[in-house]
């Protein structure tokens, strides 16, 4: 058997694309690659997920602001958002008379987990006909205003939105952790951390040094300490709390 093959191949090609081509993408190649999307696995079959196809120009230039702004979520060919998604459970549990118990972050959890997997299946479908497109966890800058625009009900949330299209041009790979450092065995491997973060460190240094646009000089620790340095969306817990997920 020879590695990579051609799937594993079209997996390991992946950048973010940004920029995309006017051209539409067509309604049957959407719908196969939501269908996709409904081929990821699923904890206990819950199937905790809806995917909002935005083609509404109003809502999508609301969406671009409140996402960043991101020109991109505005411009796309395709706009989803994924979305947890517990109400039909809540629906199914009033008709059927049983106590309808959401009292734990576990199923914060679930609900995250089987959006984040709908949403890498239909990536890889999108890849598979020659889209591109990056994910947007800018969705949930402002929780309380998207469930309003997007008429999001109680016990669902935005998980990330994806835009979609046929790629204008393919960025530079942004490179990956070393493999020696994601690949433990048996236990938690501290040493193997250790030694892949210099290594990796020079490679994000390159990389961004020598990228045609907005090239800089920084590495992947300095970039890390940075981000975690601050609240990133402390807005998420009333906001999930409000949407019924009580977070105990
Ligand atoms: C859940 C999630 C949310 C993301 N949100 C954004 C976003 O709001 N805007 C953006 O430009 N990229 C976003 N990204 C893309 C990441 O920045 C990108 O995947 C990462 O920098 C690695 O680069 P690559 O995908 O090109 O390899 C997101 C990715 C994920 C998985």
């Amino acid at each position: 058997m020879a590695y990579p093959n051609s799937t594993s191949k079209l997996i390991q090609n992946h950048r973010s694309i940004r920029r995309f081509k006017e051209d539409p993408v067509p309604d049957d190649m959407l719908g196969d690659i939501i269908r996709s999307a409904q081929w990821a696995p699923s904890s206990h079959n819950v199937q905790a997920y809806t995917i909002i196809s935005v083609t509404d120009p109003a809502v999508r230039s609301q969406l671009e602001k409140w996402c960043g702004p991101q020109r991109y979520v505005g411009s796309a060919p395709v706009f989803l958002v994924f979305t947890a998604d517990f109400h039909k459970h809540e629906m199914i549990s009033e008709e059927q008379g049983t106590a309808f118990e959401m009292e734990e972050s576990e199923n914060v959890l679930v609900g995250a987990v089987d959006a984040a997997l709908a949403a890498q299946n239909a990536f890889i479908a999108a890849k598979s006909y020659g889209l591109g497109g990056v994910m947007i966890g800018g969705i949930r800058n402002r929780p309380y205003d998207v469930a309003r625009l997007l008429k999001l009900p109680k016990w669902t949330f935005p998980v990330m939105g994806m835009c979609l299209g046929f790629p204008e041009h393919l960025p530079g790979q942004k490179p990956r952790f070393p493999l020696s450092g994601v690949r433990h065995e048996n236990q938690y491997d501290e040493q193997r951390i250790e030694n892949a973060l210099s290594v990796f460190d020079a490679s994000t240094r390159e990389y961004y040094q020598n990228r045609p646009s907005n090239p800089k000089s920084q590495s992947w620790t300095e970039q890390m300490a940075s981000y975690l340095s601050a609240p990133r969306r402390p807005q998420m817990t009333d906001f999930l709390k409000d949407q019924g997920f009580t977070l105990k």
